[in-house]
């Protein structure tokens, strides 16, 4: 019994040694060398038709992207708005009589505002014709680029320039504020050579506190001649444009819930997606000591 389990197994390694490289037939793991080739080739052929359809879909791709414009951009049916100064909150609240409460609102606008300089404007930008678009397309594959833009003269923020008043109101507890419509490619924002506008109220229980407001531009416009706007490779001095809201009267020592919002003849601003499209609120708390 023990000699025949020895026989069997003495077998079977004979059996696996065959397996593994049989002298008889000259099969390699029960493959002949051609055979092996033959599959290894296979295998190569396959495996650079692979990449090469990789390469070639990769070079495809590519030559369809246009340096100058996103290929895809997520449309919105309607830009943000947005505020400066903003600190992490989107609160202003400070203290007329402690300076180090509203200082760093000041610092923040003169950081913002300081490209809007009249010098760098007329350095940079053109002056445009107002309440129409500066359109700029290329024509077919001549490309229009690098495009120009128009000048955005901070002076033109009178009160809320930082020129006049260099605290922007905050030591009078007349704070400015400025707001931005956030950037789109392409976007016409309005029709008929209207250009979209600013307005900005309190929520109901707060309608008496907010007082009056002025708005520089004059009217709160956005004008038609800072758009369409381009891209930031194509319209490399692109100056945003701004509206500033001074709050002239405003009632100290308590909460104003303040919202501001974009209105325009081109651009819905009631989404039901984002209620908080085409408008920004925020909170304004003066304190008097
Ligand atoms: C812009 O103008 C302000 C006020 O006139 C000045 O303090 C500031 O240095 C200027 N900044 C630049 C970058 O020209
Ligand atoms: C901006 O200011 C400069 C000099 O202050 C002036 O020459 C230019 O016409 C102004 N641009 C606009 C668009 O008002
Ligand atoms: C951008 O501004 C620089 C000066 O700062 C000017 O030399 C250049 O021509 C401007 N480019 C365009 C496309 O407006
Ligand atoms: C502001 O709006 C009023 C009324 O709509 C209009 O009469 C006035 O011309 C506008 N001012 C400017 C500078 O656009
Ligand atoms: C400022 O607002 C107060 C009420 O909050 C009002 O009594 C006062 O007449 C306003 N002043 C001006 C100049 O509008």
């Amino acid at each position: 019994m023990a000699k025949d389990a020895e026989k069997s197994s003495g077998a079977e390694a004979d059996d696996w040694k065959e397996f593994v490289w049989n002298p008889r037939t000259h099969q390699f793991l029960g493959r002949t060398a051609s055979s092996w080739g033959l599959i290894l080739l296979f295998y190569l052929i396959f495996y650079v038709s692979l990449a090469g359809m990789f390469v070639l879909t990769m070079y495809i791709m590519l030559l369809t992207l246009d340096e100058y414009k996103p290929t895809y951009q997520d449309r919105l049916a309607t830009p943000g708005l947005m505020i400066r100064p903003k600190g992490d909150s989107l609160e202003i609240v400070y203290s007329m009589k402690d300076t180090e409460s509203w200082d760093h609102y000041v610092q923040t606008l003169d950081d913002f505002l300081a490209p809007y300089n009249n010098s760098q404007q007329v350095m940079n930008n053109d002056v445009c014709s107002p309440d129409q678009y500066f359109v700029q397309e290329d024509s077919g594959e001549v490309r229009n680029n690098p495009k120009r833009s128009c000048q955005f003269n901070r002076t033109m923020l009178e009160e809320c320039s930082g020129i006049v008043d260099r605290y922007y109101g905050y030591r009078d507890g007349k704070p400015c504020i400025l707001i931005k419509l956030n950037r789109v490619i392409g976007m016409f924002p309005g029709k008929n050579g209207v250009s979209p506008y600013v307005t900005c109220g309190a929520k109901k229980e707060d309608r008496d506190k907010i007082g009056e407001l002025m708005y520089y531009p004059p009217n709160g416009t956005f004008n038609l001649m800072y758009f369409p706007y381009y891209g930031k490779k194509a319209q490399v001095n692109y100056t945003q444009p701004l509206v500033a809201v001074k709050f002239a009267n405003v009632t100290l020592d308590t909460d104003v819930n303040v919202e501001c919002k974009i209105n325009s003849n081109a651009i819905k601003t009631q989404s039901d997606r984002d209620k908080f499209a085409g408008r920004v609120a925020f909170k304004l708390r003066i304190n008097s000591n």
